[in-house]
């Protein structure tokens, strides 16, 4: 069993508690100090190497649009044609999901959780370590050192799927229970929630999520039927993949030859909760966008309503939509990809 030394955990705890509460004493957390306290957890907590975030352009992979996720830049390592370069990694990558398996740009604006540019906290085992050690530093993370109170939280596990034959991951299930998560927030999916893929081919794997409800005090049995319902005041917040199969262009699926952890938790949507915001777009991330859109513009300052019949909606849609476009075109931009004129102007 992977368990820190409760002296080391205190330790470490108190460190961060200190460090939050400094912060919480002036304002709250920004989301600097929120992907530096992720990073840092995992370099000097647990010896990961920071990997840079791989450019959003998929060079050499033919099978995605864009980088989509943490694990692009490592898939080599992942089918063993390439060597890790260390047993464990720590990053924030730079993700676009317009396009391909991972498409999410026509729910742009309508809600706060999804956007076509995000950034995704990740750590990795190349071999250090899996299941068990993945969960506790995430529930760690989470729990102890973002303070999260824990009775916000739901987990999932891979229910089983007869297409994939794959049984249901029941040992995941008994490591979220001896970590202490009660057994009515641990729920089981079938393959379409808890069976990642990166595209129609490459490394995959069942995993495993951790889900936030921004409602506060409701009973798990009133909102554990909600988790993965569509809810935008109940997301995933953290996915947890046991990377051990590869999807071939044929669509069989075999096993790699080794084990690995990719983990991925969406940067806007912590930020959010840290900053007690129940929509990404009311963090430090986006409002100096809409102010130096406002300022531009002259129109009104965004009023944060999801309200399709409120009559401020069709202007604040508006704003999600150029704040998340002009963040996606800056990063492809700054990244060598440029749009295409069909005509020149
Ligand atoms: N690859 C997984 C995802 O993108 C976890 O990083 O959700």
């Amino acid at each position: 069993m992977f368990l820190l030394r409760s002296a080391q955990r205190f330790q470490i705890r108190r460190q961060y508690s200190s460090k939050m509460r400094l912060k919480s004493k002036s304002n709250e957390l920004s989301s600097m100090d929120i992907r530096n306290i992720f990073l840092d957890y995992f370099t000097q907590e647990h010896n990961h190497k920071f990997i840079r975030s791989s450019p959003v352009v998929p060079f050499c992979d033919p099978t995605v649009p864009f980088v989509n996720a943490g694990m692009n830049q490592f898939k080599n390592i992942f089918l063993g044609n390439a060597a890790p370069p260390c047993g464990s990694a720590v990053n924030s990558q730079k993700c676009i999901r317009v396009g391909g398996k991972h498409n999410d740009l026509n729910v742009i604006g309508t809600d706060g959780y999804h956007h076509t540019f995000f950034e995704m906290l990740g750590n990795w085992s190349f071999g250090d370590y899996f299941k068990e050690k993945a969960c506790v530093t995430a529930w760690d993370l989470l729990t102890n050192f973002y303070q999260i109170n824990p009775n916000r939280l739901y987990v999932t596990y891979f229910g089983g799927d007869t297409k994939l034959g794959l049984p249901p991951d029941l040992e995941c299930k008994e490591i979220w229970r001896s970590i202490g998560v009660p057994l009515d927030r641990i729920l089981p999916f079938g393959a379409n929630e808890n069976f990642w893929e990166m595209g129609a081919s490459g490394p995959c794997g069942t995993c495993t999520e951790i889900h936030y409800d921004h409602l506060p005090n409701i009973e798990p049995n009133q909102r554990a039927r909600f988790v993965n319902g569509g809810l935008p005041d109940l997301t995933e917040l953290w996915n947890i993949v046991f990377i051990e199969y590869n999807r071939t262009s044929d669509g069989t699926i075999e096993t790699l030859k080794d084990k690995f952890i990719d983990t991925g938790m969406g940067f806007e949507r912590l930020v959010a909760v840290l900053q007690g915001k129940s929509s990404n777009y009311d963090s430090d991330l986006f409002l100096p966008i809409f102010d130096a859109i406002s300022k531009e513009s002259g129109k009104a300052p965004y009023s944060g309503t999801f309200d399709v019949n409120d009559s401020n909606y069709q202007l604040d849609y508006t704003y999600r939509l150029v704040a998340d476009h002009v963040r996606m075109s800056s990063v492809c931009i700054a990244d060598g990809i440029y749009p295409q004129l069909k005509y020149q102007l």
